[in-house]
């Protein structure tokens, strides 16, 4: 039974001069606080970043302020628990990774940090090769929107799933995974008129994971851009150069 590939999405921030769209930023990240942190952790986000998604110091400050901060020691070595500031992490839902797995059937849910460019299916020849022209670099939010809405098919005649494991053809690693259909129509509000559908949250919640793994993609790419410019009109001045130094031998 192969592994499906995902369909190829419109991200805002791909091809040479994409950047972030932050509206989409912050839906998506209403999604991963209000659906997916119940188990994912993301431990190498402070929540300061969110700055970068256009919330004022103040907005990040209150909303750092829900979270509660296990501290310490304090002076008479003691743990001690306080509201979240700007320079903490996304906390974990599980104190462990035996626990996290524990309470999913054994499968703990992977760490979000990092997960837009830790995942992604293999595109194969020749695809990989136009990739490297086009600059294709969205296998991981591609991949991720296909697992979120790739769990309506059935599974094939005749395919076993295992217990506690539910049917979903994008997964790559393997037929079922142990994470159940996290979303559903209408099940967080945007109160920009953005429709409720699985589909939109989970483009949403994938842009968001994008920027959590390359918050600098914007920079990156500007860089970039600047970085060829330089190297073509370098490369042209290199060659009026050799042509004026080799121009008196015969
Ligand atoms: C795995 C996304 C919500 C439990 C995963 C993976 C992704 C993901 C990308 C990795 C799949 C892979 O290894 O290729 C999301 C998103 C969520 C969400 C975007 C929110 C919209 C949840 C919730 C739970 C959960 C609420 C718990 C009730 C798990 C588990 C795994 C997993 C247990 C490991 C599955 C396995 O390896 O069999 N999720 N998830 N997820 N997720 Fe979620």
């Amino acid at each position: 039974f192969p592994i499906h590939k995902p369909q190829q999405m419109d991200w805002s921030f791909a091809g040479p001069f994409g950047t972030y769209d932050k509206a989409q930023l912050q839906r998506g990240l209403k999604v991963y606080t209000e659906v997916c942190a119940a188990c994912h952790s993301m431990d190498l986000v402070a929540f300061r970043t969110l700055e970068d998604l256009g919330y004022s110091e103040e907005q990040v400050k209150a909303f750092a302020a829900e979270y509660t901060i296990e501290d310490g020691p304090n002076d008479d070595g003691d743990m001690f628990e306080r509201p979240g500031l700007p320079s903490d992490y996304f906390t974990s839902p599980y104190p462990n990774l035996q626990a996290a797995a524990a309470s999913n059937n054994g499968a703990a849910p992977p760490d979000f940090s990092l997960i837009a460019k830790a995942r992604g299916v293999e595109r194969g020849f020749p695809t990989f090769v136009f990739d490297i022209f086009t600059q294709y670099a969205e296998n991981g939010p591609d991949y991720i929107h296909a697992l979120l809405t790739g769990y309506d098919e059935e599974p094939p005649a005749g395919m076993d799933i295992p217990e506690a494991t539910y049917y979903n053809p994008y997964f790559i690693g393997g037929k079922s995974l142990a994470m159940a259909p996290p979303l559903s129509d209408e099940q967080v509000t945007y109160e920009d008129g953005t429709p409720e559908t699985v589909d939109q949250y989970s483009r949403d919640v994938s842009a968001f994971l994008m920027w959590a793994a390359e918050p600098h993609l914007e920079d990156r790419k500007k860089t970039g851009f600047r970085v060829m410019v330089f190297l073509i009109l370098f490369a042209g001045l290199m060659y009026a150069t050799k042509r004026r130094v080799w121009s008196k031998i015969p």
